[in-house]
């Protein structure tokens, strides 16, 4: 295999050489049209660069979507959100409350008493289903409306110590 990968390796060397070599060789004195040919293909390149510029802008334009969480400002409280909130400490959650129902959206308000942990929900299967960092300082926002019913299992995302692998709690979905 190794050998194989140098014999590959040293025939694309040898084509790189020979093409430097063939045009070395068979290069000449400039041409005398060359002027002229210069010139009509740099204008050829500045509307070719335009080109690409202004398509560069627009598919990166159409491209851009907002970032994929709630407004961390608003309020989600009332009566179409279910509020949680989740402190998280060196190496256990705490969830008021911990059962919530399906069908409605849950608003997590998430923060830390030490360390940055990662809050993420998975399912039975155990398949991420939201996430979010825990930060001292910050309450982060996650909003998630579950489909399904069931024990849901909360882990941490974050290394944030000697028992970062113990941090789990659940989560109930009725
Ligand atoms: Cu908390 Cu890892």
């Amino acid at each position: 295999m190794i050998s194989t990968v140098y014999a590959i390796t040293l025939v694309g060397i040898g084509l790189v050489i020979a093409v430097f070599y063939f045009v070395i060789a068979n290069s000449k004195e400039a041409d005398p049209d060359y002027p002229s040919i210069t010139k009509k293909w740099y204008g050829v390149r500045s509307k070719w660069f335009l080109f690409l510029l202004v398509l560069g802008i627009t598919v990166s334009v159409l491209s851009t979507n907002p970032f994929p969480t709630p407004d961390q400002k608003k309020e989600y409280s009332g009566g179409d959100y279910q509020n949680v909130t989740v402190d998280s400490h060196q190496w256990y959650w705490i969830m008021t409350p911990s059962t919530v129902k399906a069908g409605q959206p849950v608003e997590f308000q998430v923060s830390s008493a030490d360390v940055n942990h990662g809050f993420g929900i998975y399912d039975e299967k155990l398949t991420l289903v939201a996430q979010t960092q825990a930060m001292p300082g910050y309450t982060n926002k996650l909003i998630h409306t579950f489909d399904k019913p069931g024990k849901y299992k909360i882990l941490c995302l974050e290394y944030c110590g000697l028992a970062h692998h113990a941090m789990i709690s659940e989560l109930t979905v009725e």
